[in-house]
């Protein structure tokens, strides 16, 4: 796994600034067949107004380094063994579910790679992304 970054100006916070930091994170998962590590050590941070491009092959750790920085991560049959997230400073490993849940969606959000299974194909997709502002801004369900 490797990265690169582009930093861009910024209208909310000095460019710079850290925002998330990700630091010597490991995750396994057990199976029946064993433990798999799927995350040995990753380290990279992101500063207000960057943007970081994570490229690895299949199966080296992307997706599930993402699922572990937004808490969705499957536990079990996943476990963090070490490592520290850190948002703005804070420990989000560290952070009650309730403070967590703030932050995700709000402030760190993800976008799935496979449509498919993360859309719900009964409801229009506006309606779909609309529900993380009903959920964390309180947004209405009329249309402007
Ligand atoms: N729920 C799971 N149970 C067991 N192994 C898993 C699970 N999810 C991911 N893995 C394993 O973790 C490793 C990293 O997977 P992943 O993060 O999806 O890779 P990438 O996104 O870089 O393609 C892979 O070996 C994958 O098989
Ligand atoms: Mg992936």
């Amino acid at each position: 796994m490797t990265t690169a970054t582009e930093t861009k100006q910024t209208d909310r916070l000095a460019v710079g600034t850290p925002l998330l930091e990700v630091r010597d994170l490991h995750v396994e998962f057990r199976t029946r067949d064993g433990v798999a590590k799927a995350v040995n050590g990753v380290n990279y941070s992101v500063a207000a107004g960057e943007t970081l491009a994570v490229l690895g092959e299949s199966g080296s750790g992307k997706s599930v380094t993402a699922q572990t920085i937004m808490g969705i991560l499957d536990m079990p049959p996943g476990r963090i063994t070490q490592g520290r997230i850190l948002f703005r400073g804070e420990d989000m490993l560290a952070m009650k579910e309730e403070q967590r849940r703030r932050i995700r969606g709000r402030k760190i959000a993800m976008i799935f790679q496979d449509a498919l299974s993360s859309l719900n194909p009964v409801l229009s997709v506006g309606y779909q992304l609309g529900e993380m502002f009903r959920v964390h801004e309180g947004a209405s369900t009329t249309w402007a």
